[in-house]
């Protein structure tokens, strides 16, 4: 049962499926020391260890941006949809990011790597959450961070990778769609009342945002390779899910521009 509490009536959000995402979301909620063995032997050649430990502080470093930013927005958010039932909701993605940097965090120590917040990423995050239209722009870049994410940890857990890598990508891709169904909720109603002033910056930014990750995602696309994690059936898989979205939220297909992917055309 939904407590009428957590709903706001003058919201311009769907409470009622938000309260229902949040019940969800309570109820699969996990503990990575129960849930993983971070004991259990390592598997991988020190090739392996050395390439997931790469891709690992990447992660660890768009999962720690992802934290910051989110405790940033919740409370915006949350304000300017007059939706008590997204405060609700969006403390427990919280609660998912930070068992997500906790949770990598544990697997690089397994693996001899520091966790660390590596800085050349930064700019990512500033994009995604700073300048106009602040919360609009990050709940877009919401949308392309975690259906990267997703697209990540869907490869990375049938990829060369130990049984506890593979798992825990496994229970953090479960975290990630909750995240998704969040902002399938809330963005058709955002880019409703967005103005045209407000998509034009919005389209601009998600492609800046889209054209970093083509760029710094380049380094490592050897590395990756060794692993079977391919770069750019990633990227065009990422992109093609972002465009499928916007087509959900009744903007054309067109409204975003994508960059390119393949080195040889760029
Ligand atoms: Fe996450
Ligand atoms: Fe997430």
């Amino acid at each position: 049962m939904i407590s009428p509490s957590v709903v706001s009536p003058s919201s311009r959000i769907d409470e009622g499926r938000v309260s229902k995402l949040f019940v969800h979301s309570a109820a699969q909620q996990w503990s990575a020391d129960v849930a993983l063995d971070f004991s259990s032997p390592l598997t991988l050649t020190p090739e392996q260890r050395q390439i997931w430990a790469e891709l690992g502080t990447v992660f660890y470093t768009m999962e720690k941006m992802g934290q910051h930013v989110l405790a940033r927005m919740t409370l915006k958010a949350s304000h300017q949809f007059r939706s008590e039932a997204s405060l609700q909701y969006l403390t427990l993605q919280g609660a998912d990011e930070g068992r997500h940097v906790y949770t990598i965090g544990r697997f690089l120590q397994r693996l001899g790597e520091p966790p660390r917040y590596d800085g050349k990423y930064h700019l990512l995050g500033q994009i995604a959450s700073l300048g106009f239209y602040q919360i609009e722009n990050w709940l877009f870049s919401t949308l392309f961070s975690e259906n990267f994410a997703s697209s990540f940890l869907r490869r990375a857990k049938g990829a060369e990778i130990d049984p506890l890598g593979s798992e825990m990508c496994r229970r953090l891709l479960i975290d990630e769609s909750r995240h998704l169904h969040f902002l399938h909720i809330v963005l058709p109603e955002v880019m409703d009342h967005l103005s045209l002033l407000g998509r034009g910056y919005v389209k601009m930014s998600q492609y800046f945002i889209m054209k970093l990750t083509v760029s710094l995602s380049r380094h490592l696309a050897s590395r990756a390779e060794k692993v079977g994690l391919n770069r750019e059936e990633l990227l065009d898989e990422v992109f093609s899910n972002v465009e499928k979205a916007y087509e959900g939220f009744g903007v054309s297909r067109h409204f975003l521009t994508f960059p390119t992917v393949r080195d040889s055309l760029t």
